[in-house]
């Protein structure tokens, strides 16, 4: 059987490390392609290399540019992809626009499309990835759904019969590499003198608190403000955005840093007092590895991490200010996000509905 997977973006390269291994340990042809959509070395070769994946097979070096020019430019590409290899599956990832692209080139070819992390929802209609993750589910044959929630929105939209529960995969990555680092402290601990608990790790990147210029001067002074060190592990777009409207990412209590690659971030998150961010993967990150998390958005697909009191949504600098000093949370041994094995289980489903 061969599987092509299309990747892009920063959060894909997580997701794939799991899928790859289970993959190649299955037997599988795993053809691994890479849009180019991220192409900043700490955004793409450190995962890589760091999660064992080895190099893309195809890389299409489409780079940025806006939703239009740049899904298009990857549709054009894609085709002759898709055509050379003759996948059984093609399989797409998360909510980004290599997703999109991938999903809608595969299906006007007649190549089974598997959505991985499929029936998501934020129901907020402004955000790009809203749209790529709608599109894609309706677009692909199978949906591999990570949570109870994503299954039920998906019979909500009408799409229960090509919905699969897997589980969700970046659990599995995350155990593996939360055991890796084990207790070693942070890399960021020495670099800026930092103390074990004496720090928060931010995150922010998302278009709607990157884009408007009072959004996020209004956040970047919350960060600044708060009561310890907050470490902002800066995505380009963040950098530039703040760049063009004369906004200082280092200021009282905030300290701007580069992007870490993967098991950094994971040992970062591990010896903070708490997250702030945007970033889907990291409020569940932080979930996983018991940090309190505070998420800058009106709304969480991952919603149970708020019900389960891990996530707290804060929508301007007083809610910040607010959630980030709030008491711990109660412990709790629940896992909505599956056990670890859901790759395995992805690849079992596909193996087994192979045209
Ligand atoms: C993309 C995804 C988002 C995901 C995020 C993870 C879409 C619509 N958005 O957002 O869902 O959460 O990836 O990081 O697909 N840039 C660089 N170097 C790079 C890549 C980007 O400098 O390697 C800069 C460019 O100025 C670019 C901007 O960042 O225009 C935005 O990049 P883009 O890939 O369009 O979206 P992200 O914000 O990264």
């Amino acid at each position: 059987m061969k599987i092509v997977s299309v990747v892009g973006a920063r959060p894909q390269f997580v997701k794939l490390a799991p899928i790859h291994k289970a993959a190649v340990g299955a037997g599988i042809d795993h053809v691994i392609v890479h849009t180019g959509q991220h192409y900043d070395p700490m955004l793409s070769d450190v995962f890589f290399e760091d999660l064992g994946i080895g190099t893309p097979h195809v890389h299409l070096g489409v780079g940025s540019g806006s939703h239009g020019v740049q899904t298009g430019a990857m549709l054009a590409a894609l085709d002759g992809v898709f055509d050379e290899h003759q996948p059984d599956w093609v399989l797409v990832y998360g909510d980004t626009n290599s997703t999109v692209a991938a999903a809608l080139s595969a299906v006007k070819m007649h190549i089974p499309v598997a959505h991985l992390e499929a029936g998501l929802r934020s129901f907020n209609r402004r955000m790009p990835e809203e749209h790529n993750r709608v599109m894609t589910d309706h677009a692909a044959d199978l949906l591999l759904a990570p949570t109870q929630v994503a299954v039920d929105h998906l019979a909500a939209e009408g799409l229960a019969e090509r919905t699969v529960l897997v589980g969700d995969v970046m659990t599995d990555v995350l155990f593996e590499v939360r055991d890796q680092v084990g207790s070693a402290p942070s890399v960021l601990l020495e670099e800026l003198g930092l103390s074990r608990g004496g720090y928060y790790l931010a995150t922010i990147h998302r278009a709607e608190n990157t884009d408007d210029p009072a959004r996020l001067a209004d956040i970047a002074v919350a960060l600044a403000e708060l009561d310890r060190p907050v470490v902002l592990l800066a995505h380009p777009r963040v950098v530039a955005k703040a760049a063009a409207h004369g906004i200082q990412l280092s200021q009282g209590s905030l300290i701007a840093h580069a992007p870490l690659a993967y098991p950094d971030l994971i040992s970062a998150a591990l010896s903070s007092a708490g997250v702030v961010t945007d970033s889907g993967g990291l409020q569940k990150e932080a979930f996983l590895l018991r940090v309190p998390c505070t998420t800058v958005r009106t709304e969480t697909e991952w919603v149970e991490t708020v019900e389960l009191g891990w996530n707290v949504l804060a929508n301007n600098a007083a809610e910040i200010t607010a959630a980030v000093s709030r008491p711990a949370p109660a412990q709790t041994d629940a896992a909505p996000y599956g056990d670890g094995h859901a790759a395995e289980r992805v690849v079992q489903v596909l193996s087994a509905r192979q045209r």
